[in-house]
């Protein structure tokens, strides 16, 4: 797994490099690759995207996933209804993009840790999808754990500080 993706990354750096070069010999072609970057949106900082769009949909898989034991007693957090597993299905789905959004071309840290960690996300937002398809309590919980434990690497990897904070949030 780990040498395919770094075969694409280099892949990836390759197609790069070819597009610089082709830019170099034939002026008309630098607006072509203008047109090919311009086709993403990336205004949408990385904050931004962690705050709006991933953190609020991966919170919903984690407040929907195991048990709680309160003052009134034992609370299944589970779904109960199939439009409960819908609507997580549907957060799941965001994860799944999100994993896309951070691979996308200026937003992309890096061609190598930082896309295995953005396939990752991607890999365990449909793992949820799939057990909230299937209302599978145990995987559906397995999938809330891979995932953080995806944000947790990430974060650790490029943004330590961030790791602190997070922790100090879910505790
Ligand atoms: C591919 C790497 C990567 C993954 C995966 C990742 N993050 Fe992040 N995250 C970052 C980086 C980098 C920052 C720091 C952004 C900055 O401060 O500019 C960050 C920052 C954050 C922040 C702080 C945002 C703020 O307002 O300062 C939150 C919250 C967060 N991430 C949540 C999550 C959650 C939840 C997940 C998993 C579901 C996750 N992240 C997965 C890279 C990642």
């Amino acid at each position: 797994m780990t040498t395919l993706i770094t075969r694409r990354a280099r892949a990836a750096l390759i197609v790069t490099a070819a597009i610089v070069t082709a830019a170099c010999s034939a002026p008309e072609e630098v607006t072509e690759t203008a047109s090919i970057d311009g086709a993403y949106n990336t205004a949408l900082d990385m904050k931004q995207i962690m705050a709006l769009v991933l953190e609020p949909a991966s919170d919903i898989l984690w407040d929907s996933g195991g048990w709680v034991v309160d003052a009134s007693g034992y609370e299944e957090l589970y779904p109960t209804t199939d439009d409960g597993w819908a609507y997580v299905r549907a957060q799941a789905a965001i994860v799944v993009e999100s994993g896309n959004m951070l691979a996308l071309p200026g937003r992309a840290m890096d061609n190598d840790a930082w896309m295995i960690y953005s396939q990752g996300l991607s890999e365990a937002g449909m793992l949820a999808m799939e057990s909230a398809a299937a209302q599978n309590k145990e995987d559906f919980f397995q999938a809330g754990a891979q995932l953080y434990s995806v944000c947790t690497a990430c974060h650790q990897a490029y943004n330590p500080d961030i790791l602190n904070r997070f922790d100090e949030e879910a505790n």
